[in-house]
């Protein structure tokens, strides 16, 4: 998809859970990882193994993570710009929110810990990257926990939603220009300390 007309910004009912839909066509907890390793497992462990006790986590979907850091003690809460998906873990009791990253920009959102960003960066324009960038540094005490479909990754969603799609360097270069330190690949995402 090239042209602007056709980026979606809904992510609704069609994006996650329409089966005749392009999207996850069924979007589950148990349903989005690699070979059975799932995302939620990973930042729970993350967090256990590096002392994390606070995180949110932005473009949280359906409060997966929110719910299995919560689960492992974590003080964790889940913001997203998807008014179907937080409604859907806040019936399930989940501290989740409509909140998008221009929250981050503008201040919102808590100090903690850590702030995971997991498959949700790209659907941000890319002139409103660095604020963005900036506005979870200042939100981060300790680490930012990311993973970005970089330019050239496959992807099994056919993104029609995606509004920044650049090559891995450009998004670490944005990252190290807002005062994340890259620190490592995992399986999951890439870990960054701040200075
Ligand atoms: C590919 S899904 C990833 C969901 C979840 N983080 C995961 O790893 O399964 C992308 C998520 O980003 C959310 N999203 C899209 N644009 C966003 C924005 N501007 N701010 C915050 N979240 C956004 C979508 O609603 C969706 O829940």
């Amino acid at each position: 998809m090239t042209s602007e007309d056709s980026v979606r910004t809904d992510f609704g009912f069609d994006y996650f859970d329409d089966l005749k839909a392009t999207g996850y066509r069924g979007y589950r907890k148990d349903g989005n990882g690699d070979d059975n390793y799932l995302p939620w497992e990973a930042g729970r462990e993350f967090c256990e193994q590096n002392n994390v006790k606070s995180a949110n986590d932005w473009g949280c979907a359906k409060g997966y993570l929110v719910e299995e850091l919560i689960a492992a003690g974590v003080d964790a809460v889940g913001y997203d710009v998807s008014e179907y998906a937080v409604e859907i873990a806040r019936e399930n009791g989940l501290p989740c929110e409509v909140m998008g990253y221009e929250g981050a920009a503008d201040g919102r959102g808590r100090e903690v810990d850590a702030n995971f960003s997991l498959g949700s960066l790209m659907y941000v324009e890319e002139d409103q990257i660095p604020a963005v960038l900036a506005g979870l540094r200042r939100l981060t005490r300790r680490y930012l926990l990311a993973s970005i479909f970089y330019e050239g990754t496959r992807q099994d969603l056919p993104d029609v939603w995606r509004k920044t799609t650049r090559p891995k360097e450009w998004w670490r270069e944005q990252l190290a220009d807002a005062g994340f330190v890259f620190e490592r690949e995992e399986p999951m995402f890439d870990v960054f300390s701040v200075k």
